[in-house]
């Protein structure tokens, strides 16, 4: 069954401790680089159409949403903290379910982190070009969106959405304690934006907003949370830096779960006080609520000052999904599954700098060309994929593995894993028939290049396993 070989776990934790990468980070590192993946486009963008698909329940389905992270978390933290290696999910499903599991994984995560990037990115884009309207600068229009998504507009490229992308891969690619550094900085200012946003806001909420509270039903408010689960995207990219953290078997639990808790109070609190703001009819159309909440309420100088976190709040979600994805990329390489080209360190910046660039230039080439409203399901879909797979890992592991290792356990097992599965299986079932047609396609592509090329070319074929 060598479709189902697995990697020695013991092998993989000595390559780990040797692989020519810094160990520079610690858990404050890893708590920023969480909140600086999660915190973006979902609460900045999305909260509007949230509000408007569940009313002022959008915070119920936050809290559903946070908790299907909140367990997947808790496993992640378990495998994150007995294999501190490089490449996250994926690494931890090539230890335990095998090869094309991991192949598979290793493939959706692409798929998530390379989308969230280019998806920012047009975030980010918007919000920029809002801000540089302030000051009466506009672009030519045909480099303002991706082709056809204005309707009625002739659009060529996003040129923002590209170059803000490329910007970041340059950063990621000359070295991962530069990156640490702005990311920590900009993280600080967002959590400054949303703790300003809630400290202005609590005084302008009318209650009477709240009723009713949930005028869509429950479906309102389990399709609002399949879609702001975006949001939460995000805080599994910590785990892809384990092998530059310096102590991963304590950090990297608290990097995990330190993130999601305190973006969780965040989100409910700003969704809470934006539709106790404003009617939530009033969202429709709208891709800045959260600093509309604060026009509606006169602020306009907080509104302002909104904006401008939203954009660097956006700029450390690239920059994290970038980091993500060259580490899964580096791990796929190594094993063989990928080019090997792909996994060759920097001499000088001892980053995957081949491996970035690939990346960057292909998802700028994405956030460019291709309007990606509709995608962020598309990356939910695959996201929540992944999480149902690791909680099953979690389970595999403890009958395999029993006596590894794990400075972390995951409490309440098998409960709190199924719990995971039930929760993620629960939000896919509410995401739309095109988004599950699109990411089979996706699967079935990518088992082709598994039998086509992968397969042969895995280390493990050529070594045993
Ligand atoms: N959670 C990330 C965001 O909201 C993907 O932008």
């Amino acid at each position: 069954m060598s479709l189902f070989r697995t990697k020695d776990i013991d092998a993989m934790l000595a390559v780990a401790c040797d692989d020519g990468l810094r160990k520079v980070l610690g858990p404050i590192d890893l708590v920023m680089m969480g909140i600086g993946a999660i915190i973006g486009t979902g609460i900045f963008v999305l909260t509007g159409t949230g509000a408007l698909t569940a009313g002022p329940a959008l915070t119920v389905s936050f809290v559903i949403a946070a908790l299907a992270c909140g367990f997947a978390a808790l496993c992640y933290a378990e495998f994150a903290s007995a294999i501190p290696v490089s490449g996250s999910i994926y690494t931890y499903s090539y230890a335990t379910l095998g090869e094309i599991v991991a192949w598979m994984i290793g493939w959706d995560l692409l798929l998530e982190y390379g989308l969230a990037t280019s998806a920012v990115s047009v975030g980010w884009s918007g919000y920029f070009q809002s801000l540089m309207a302030g000051f009466g600068l506009k672009l030519p229009a045909a480099l303002t969106a991706a082709p056809g998504s204005v309707p009625g507009v002739q659009t060529l490229l996003n040129l923002p959405a590209c170059l803000i992308m490329l910007a970041i891969t340059w950063v990621v690619s000359y070295g991962v304690r530069e990156s640490t550094r702005i990311n920590n900085l900009m993280v600080a200012v967002k959590i400054g934006v949303v703790l300003l946003f809630i400290a202005v806001g609590v005084w302008h909420v009318q209650p009477a907003n709240w009723r009713p509270f949930a005028p869509f039903g429950f479906s309102g408010i389990f399709n609002a949370a399949a879609l702001v689960f975006f949001a939460f995207i995000g805080f599994d990219a910590v785990t892809s830096a384990a092998e530059e953290v310096r102590n991963p078997r304590r950090d990297l639990p608290v990097g995990i779960i330190g993130s999601l808790a305190v973006c969780t109070v965040l989100y409910v609190t700003v969704a809470a006080i934006m539709t106790g703001i404003v009617p939530f009819a009033k969202f429709a159309g709208v891709d800045h609520p959260v600093s509309l909440a604060l026009q509606f309420a006169g602020e306009n100088w907080v509104a302002g000052f909104v904006d401008l976190g939203a954009i660097l709040g956006m700029t450390t979600v690239i920059l994290v999904m970038t980091y993500g994805q060259t580490r899964v990329i580096f791990a796929m390489s190594r094993d063989g599954l990928l080019p090997e080209r792909l996994s060759s360190v920097h001499p000088v910046h001892a980053t995957p700098y081949f491996a970035t660039w690939t990346v960057g230039i292909v998802f700028a080439a994405i956030a460019a060309f291709v309007p990606l409203n509709v995608l962020a399901e598309l990356i939910n879909i695959g996201t929540l994929a992944a999480f149902t797979l690791i909680s099953v890992a979690v389970l595999v592991l403890r009958k395999t593995r029993p006596e590894l290792p794990r400075a972390f356990r995951c409490p309440g097992v098998p409960v709190v894993p199924l719990l995971s599965v039930g929760f993620c299986l629960f939000l896919m079932a509410h995401l739309q028939a095109l988004t599950w047609i699109a990411f089979l396609v996706w699967l079935v592509v990518g088992l082709v290049i598994y039998f086509g090329y992968a397969r042969r070319n895995a280390v493990l074929h050529n070594h045993g396993g």
